[in-house]
């Protein structure tokens, strides 16, 4: 059998017009009356799915069909019948169906709309709902896009280990990696567990991040970047946060902060104009349905600069306003949501840059600015999500990298490799994170995180 899928159908239409084709697909829509039926049919190559025609006088089991349920897996032969007077271009009219997989009547997804909170909790069927289609066919046209862009400017893609003995992030958020008995560990004469007799012999987790690794491979290759799953036991019950998420960190040499920000930007930009150039039904449909001011949105952050601003020019914006906020801003406090949102949505209406954070309330492989007080450090905020990337130059210099990592509590022994990289041609360099779902979540318009992950895990879920 020779499978035409859906998508090239809408591709191939005047081609394919008046051959005989087999889609494989599932029942979204069925209904009859006496001898002629009608059969909405969806494979998730595209958003759109083909009008199945059938007639009792040209198909065999024409009463058989009539009983299908929605949900149910069937392969179809006929002609594609153009129809361009009519709202879908053309249909098929079938010469034989057959069930492949039946449905039972208690199919959760009937054709009623169902609340995002009700599909979460079927999340094994949702990606058979226009929604979900739509997003995960997003979901893989950026990460493809992602690849597409580092790989097109020369970048080395690197895997960077998932178990590491290392907390880059320094934020204690780690899932610990054992083998020794939860409940009984064995433990040294001070109390504490005793590790040498786990499976690598000492304390390991899952990564917060690939970057310190990713650091390494950028020593050798000049530019690297990683995207690869990000684990992170956060609380928070926010609609951002997730345990499980990916991650995308570029790492270049020879590079200060304005690189990283450039990149960033650039990135950014081509990511969004490739997904709406490859998914325009899925990003219509998110118009139409999800955010009525996606594609202006969208298109305005490919075609004009970000905002850019120091954290103590946004603190003294958000000072100004302070009475509109839950929680009160001052320097030196980290900006929250609300923060984030005030200053991409009210301030500056588009993507913002915010530079040079307190030292204290960032991560210790930041590179120290000469006041002393701030480092070089930088997220990207954007309207409706807030932060969507977080990187930094790192600290190159081998003593204000020691005298941070004390300041910062870590055990340099755990951290040994990492300070080589300044004894042996250590170079100024700069990198960033980018939240792969919070990136979704900007090509969509979806609210919650939990709705652009196929399988989400967050505190207390991980059900599929
Ligand atoms: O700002 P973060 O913590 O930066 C780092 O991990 C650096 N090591 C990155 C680097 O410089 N190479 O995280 C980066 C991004 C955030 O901006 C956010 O988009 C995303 O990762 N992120 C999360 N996304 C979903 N759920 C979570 N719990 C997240 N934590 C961070």
């Amino acid at each position: 059998m020779k499978r035409t899928e859906i998508t090239e159908l809408y591709s191939n239409t005047a081609e394919l017009g008046g051959k005989t084709v087999t889609v494989c697909g599932w029942v979204r829509t069925i209904r009859d009356s006496k001898a002629l039926g009608f059969i909405e049919l969806n494979d998730g190559s595209c958003f759109k799915g083909v009008q199945i025609v059938f007639e009792a006088d040209r198909i065999s089991n024409f009463t058989e069909v009539t009983k299908l349920n929605v949900g149910s897996a069937i392969v179809v032969t006929g002609e594609l019948v153009l129809t361009p007077q009519a709202k879908q271009p053309f249909e098929i009219h079938a010469d034989k169906i057959e069930a492949e997989g039946l449905s039972t009547p208690d199919y959760p997804l009937q054709k009623k709309r169902h609340s995002l909170e009700y599909l979460r909790t079927i999340a094994h069927l949702r990606p058979r709902t226009n929604t979900f289609s739509a997003a995960f066919r997003v979901r893989s046209a950026a990460a493809f896009a992602i690849h597409k862009f580092f790989n097109e400017n020369g970048f080395i893609y690197v895997h960077t280990p998932l178990i590491t003995g290392s907390d880059c992030e320094g934020a204690g958020e780690m899932f610990n990696v054992t083998t020794l008995d939860a409940d009984n560990p064995p433990r040294k004469e001070d109390g504490t567990i005793d590790y040498s007799q786990d499976f690598f012999q000492k304390h390991t987790s899952l990564t917060v991040s690939g970057q310190l690794e990713a650091e390494c491979m950028a020593m050798a290759f000049g530019k690297v970047y990683t995207f690869g799953p990000t684990f992170r036991a956060e609380k928070s019950y926010t609609q951002r946060h997730a345990a499980e998420f990916w991650m995308i960190e570029p790492e270049i040499a020879f590079a200060d902060l304005q690189d990283d920000m450039r990149l960033a930007e650039a990135m950014m930009k081509y990511v969004i104009q490739y997904v709406m150039d490859t998914c325009p039904d899925d990003i219509a449909f998110f118009n139409q349905f999800i955010d009525k001011g996606l594609v202006e949105r969208l298109n305005n952050v490919v075609h004009s600069d970000f905002a850019c601003v120091t954290y103590t020019e946004a603190v003294d914006i958000l000072k100004k306003n302070n009475d509109q906020f839950e929680y009160k801003v001052d320097w030196g406090t980290d900006l929250q949501t609300e923060h984030e949102k005030y200053l991409t949505e009210q301030v500056f209406g588009k993507p913002v840059f915010v530079t040079d954070y307190p030292k204290e309330i960032k991560a210790f492989y930041m590179r120290l600015n000469d006041d002393g007080k701030t480092v070089a450090a930088v997220d990207l905020l954007v309207p409706g999500i807030g932060e969507i990337i977080g990187g930094s130059q790192r600290e190159e210099r081998m003593e204000v990298l020691q005298q941070r990592m004390k300041d910062f509590k870590l055990n340099e022994d755990n951290y040994w490799w990492y300070l080589d990289l300044r004894r042996y041609g250590g170079t100024k360099h700069a990198g960033y994170g980018l939240g792969f779902e919070r990136l979704v979540m900007y090509l969509t318009g979806i609210a919650n995180i939990r709705d652009v992950l196929p399988f989400p895990r967050t505190t207390g879920t991980a059900e599929f």
